[in-house]
């Protein structure tokens, strides 16, 4: 089982388009996905066009019951689970004040056997939910677009990443930026591109993925663009991504192993 939590202190750099494409992509290759909404704003759940009648159980109920995962009934959507987020989270962390209250998703999430893999997505403001996403993780996901307030944002990220790991959270394995948004031809993606990798090397992940409408689009319209655009530049880069994921982070999928 592998957490990954997407995140960026910048608003706008791609992480829930990330979330809900990096899920979709691990699905279709037999890893059994979920995503966490813990953005308070909720436009992930928002963008999946979720029925309010259809929600029994939100990611609240994980710090206002202290529910277990198994105790709650996540949304089966076509391209993956969602444990969806709606008003009140936000105003919920006021009383969320102590230290336990940054570990609650971890402790939800240690003794979990339903999924191979569990996505985070994430606020951008630094809040009780973004830590105990990144407390939860092994894995961070840092969407950046080459583009001088999200590499800004990513660069504080990744120093509150340094220290979530030292202070809480040892089993945070690896932190990986993932350039998004980019458009080969603007001078400036290519020069923030390029002091990204010069900065950060093989933290950096090989793929890119660029500027493609169809990304914007299906976000509107409760789908991903593997079930509606499989040839877009968004499904081939996003498979990319998945791919890096398994060749270099996660390990197998149940499903693919029972399979083989
Ligand atoms: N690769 C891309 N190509 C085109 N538009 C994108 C791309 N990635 C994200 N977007 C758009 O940019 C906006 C911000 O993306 P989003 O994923 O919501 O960012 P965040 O969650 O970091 O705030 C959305 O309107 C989204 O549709
Ligand atoms: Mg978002």
């Amino acid at each position: 089982m592998s957490v990954i939590t997407v995140c960026n202190h910048k608003g706008g750099t791609g992480k829930t388009t990330t979330s809900i494409h990096i899920a979709a992509a691990l699905n279709l290759v037999g890893y059994k996905t979920l995503i966490m909404d813990l953005d308070p704003q909720a436009f992930l759940t928002c963008m999946m066009d979720v029925e309010t009648a259809d929600i029994s159980s939100t990611s609240l109920d994980l710090f206002r019951l202290g529910s277990r995962l198994s105790d709650l009934e996540v949304l089966k959507l076509p391209s993956f689970d969602l444990l969806p987020c709606t008003g009140g989270l936000g105003h919920f962390a006021r009383k969320l004040t102590q230290a336990p209250d940054m570990f609650r998703v971890r402790e939800v999430l240690q003794d979990q056997n339903i999924y191979d893999t569990i996505i985070i997505d994430t606020a951008a403001a630094v809040s009780v939910y973004v830590l105990n996403a990144m407390i939860a993780a092994d894995t961070l996901m840092i969407p950046v677009t080459p583009e001088l307030q999200s590499v800004h944002g990513a660069e504080q990220t990744w120093d509150t990443a340094k220290e979530v790991r030292k202070k809480w959270n040892p089993g945070l394995k690896t932190a990986m930026f993932l350039l998004t948004n980019v458009h080969g031809r603007k001078k400036v993606h290519r020069q923030y591109g390029q002091y990204m990798r010069k900065t950060y090397g093989n933290l950096v992940m090989d793929t890119v993925i660029r500027t493609c409408a169809s990304l914007a689009v299906v976000c509107q319209n409760g789908t991903t663009v593997f079930e509606t655009y499989l040839d877009s530049r968004g499904a081939i880069d996003y498979s990319s991504v998945a791919d890096e994921l398994i060749r270099h982070v996660l390990p197998p999928a149940k499903l693919g192993l029972e399979g083989g």
